[in-house]
């Protein structure tokens, strides 16, 4: 029903521009309509549904935001200078579709146009600018970028299991860690349950690009919806440690999140538990 819910919104809300350009409006939308499997936008709106349900209609286009950073990231990812790959989400990438220009102005409008919804929602004035930091921080220089500038640069050059943490942790776990807070902030629970959440959020990350680096070994292409086997020359868990090891990691790590979300409260427990199992 959240998802549902979610994927109406943004089917009505795919950002546009009156202007003469004869496609930027089609390539906006693109990656946007291709679907995907919206975990962070699912992880924020359940967060909402658990503790305010009366904030989720609000709640909505703060998923979206998370949703418009996320695709602007994968666009950038799959660009020829980072993954250069030709398939995402069972479609062709946009450079592919249409030329790494757009690619890269589409990204660019993407991460702006998030920051642009964050100022005008219909929230009191202090949690606005509580979300639009939680964003900026984990998606930008303090998360996925030095992340991401990790993963590129180190491309054929192997680094130890800390070095492969931070990276993974910053190029995945902390958006969706801020996915969870940013939930918390929209209901204005206490800095320490939303920190403690956050700290949660950083461990199902991990998990997340783990099992996204297992994804690329164990998936065939059309199961994966984008190129697998294409993680050879990266620093991923699994040619870190094997793919026994990966998986085995995977598994200690989602029974001590398990174990973490013991000890908050039951019905946002209810919800994170039932998106890994989904999921991960
Ligand atoms: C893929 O993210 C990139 C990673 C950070 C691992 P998702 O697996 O959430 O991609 P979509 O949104 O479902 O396509
Ligand atoms: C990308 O990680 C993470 C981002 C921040 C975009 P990957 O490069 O592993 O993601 P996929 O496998 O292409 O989806
Ligand atoms: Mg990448
Ligand atoms: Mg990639
Ligand atoms: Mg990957």
């Amino acid at each position: 029903m959240i998802l549902e819910k979610f994927k109406q919104h943004l089917k009505q809300n795919f950002p546009k521009i009156q202007s003469f350009h004869p496609f930027f409006n089609e390539a906006l939308k693109w990656m946007l309509e291709a679907g995907g499997k919206h975990f962070r936008a699912q992880l924020l709106l359940g967060i909402v549904n658990a503790k305010n349900p009366a904030l989720f209609n609000q709640a909505l286009n703060v998923a979206l935001a998370l949703e418009f950073i996320h695709t602007y990231s994968l666009i950038h990812d799959d660009l020829p200078a980072m993954d250069n790959a030709s398939l995402r989400r069972g479609k062709q990438t946009l450079h592919k579709k249409y030329d790494e220009t757009t690619a890269i102005l589409v990204g660019d409008a993407l991460n702006t146009q998030a920051f642009l919804l964050l100022s005008k929602l219909d929230l009191k004035e202090n949690v606005r600018l509580k979300l639009i930091e939680t964003l900026a921080f984990n998606a930008g220089l303090n998360g996925m970028i030095i992340g991401q500038a990790i993963d590129c640069y180190f491309e054929d050059k192997p680094l130890n299991l800390e070095q492969v943490e931070f990276l993974h942790i910053h190029k995945t776990a902390r958006l969706i860690a801020a996915s969870l807070k940013m939930g918390c902030e929209i209901c204005e629970l206490s800095q320490e349950d939303s920190e403690k959440i956050y700290q949660i959020g950083l461990k199902l990350g991990l998990i997340f690009q783990i099992n996204d680096d297992i994804i690329d070994a164990t998936l065939d292409t059309k199961e994966a919806g984008k190129p697998t086997h294409n993680d050879l020359h990266k620093n991923s868990f699994v040619n870190l440690l094997g793919l026994e090891e990966a998986i085995n990691s995977k598994n200690r790590l989602k029974a001590e999140c398990e174990q973490n979300l013991t000890s908050v409260d039951e019905a946002v427990a209810k919800t994170i538990n039932d998106l890994i199992r989904q999921y991960l």
